[in-house]
């Protein structure tokens, strides 16, 4: 997207969470994710590139030994058949008998997150936990609820810490929500 296109969707946009909130969301999910896995071992899986930004935040916070690594899967096409993700990338370390954490970055309708749980499932994963840093209100029965989840947003297109809008504003500390009708 060009800069000036970018630069005035910020600046028509609606602030919907703080960056001291997001951060102390982090914070309030790391110590949640402590308490739950610090004796587990856990292999943590950022599903890329949403949750790049929030993964990154938390693996800091972290304290207690687990692996990285990440995975990349789309939704093949707009419809909710369960389970027909297209992998872009498959994790590359072997989740066979382990706990294993995903971390996104925002469950909307749930369908890419309960794909991505059942295919680490066949993968040979002993436990899946899931941690989003945001939940969207959209009032929609979700095939899946997250272990962890930060803060909960609007049924509104949101973007800023880890979401982009057509590949902008991934980077922004802060949670927005675009302007209505666009
Ligand atoms: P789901 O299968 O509907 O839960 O799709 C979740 C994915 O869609 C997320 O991981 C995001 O990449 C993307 N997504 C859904 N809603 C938004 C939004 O409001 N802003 C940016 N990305 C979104
Ligand atoms: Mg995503």
């Amino acid at each position: 997207m060009e800069a000036e296109k970018a630069q005035k969707l910020l600046d028509e946009a609606e602030l919907i969470h703080s960056s001291e909130v997001v951060s102390a969301a982090v914070r309030d999910i790391a110590s949640q994710i402590s308490a739950r896995l610090a004796d587990k071992n856990p292999l943590v899986l950022c599903v890329m590139t949403g949750g790049l930004v929030f993964c990154g935040q938390l693996l800091t916070q972290l304290n207690f030994p687990l692996e990285f690594d990440y995975l990349h899967a789309t939704r093949y096409g707009p419809d909710t058949q369960g389970g027909k993700i297209s992998w872009r990338s498959a994790p590359w370390t072997s989740v066979k008998g382990r706990t294993v954490l995903v971390v996104d970055d925002i469950l909307d309708e749930g369908i890419t997150l309960a794909a991505i749980k059942e295919s680490l499932r066949r993968m040979g994963a002993a436990e899946i936990l899931t941690a989003v840093f945001t939940d969207k209100l959209n009032g929609k029965q979700k095939p899946i609820s997250a272990d962890f989840c930060g803060l909960t947003v609007p049924d509104r297109f949101v973007f800023g810490f880890g979401m982009d809008v057509d590949g902008a504003w991934r980077h922004l500390p802060a949670i927005y929500a675009m302007k209505e009708g666009e």
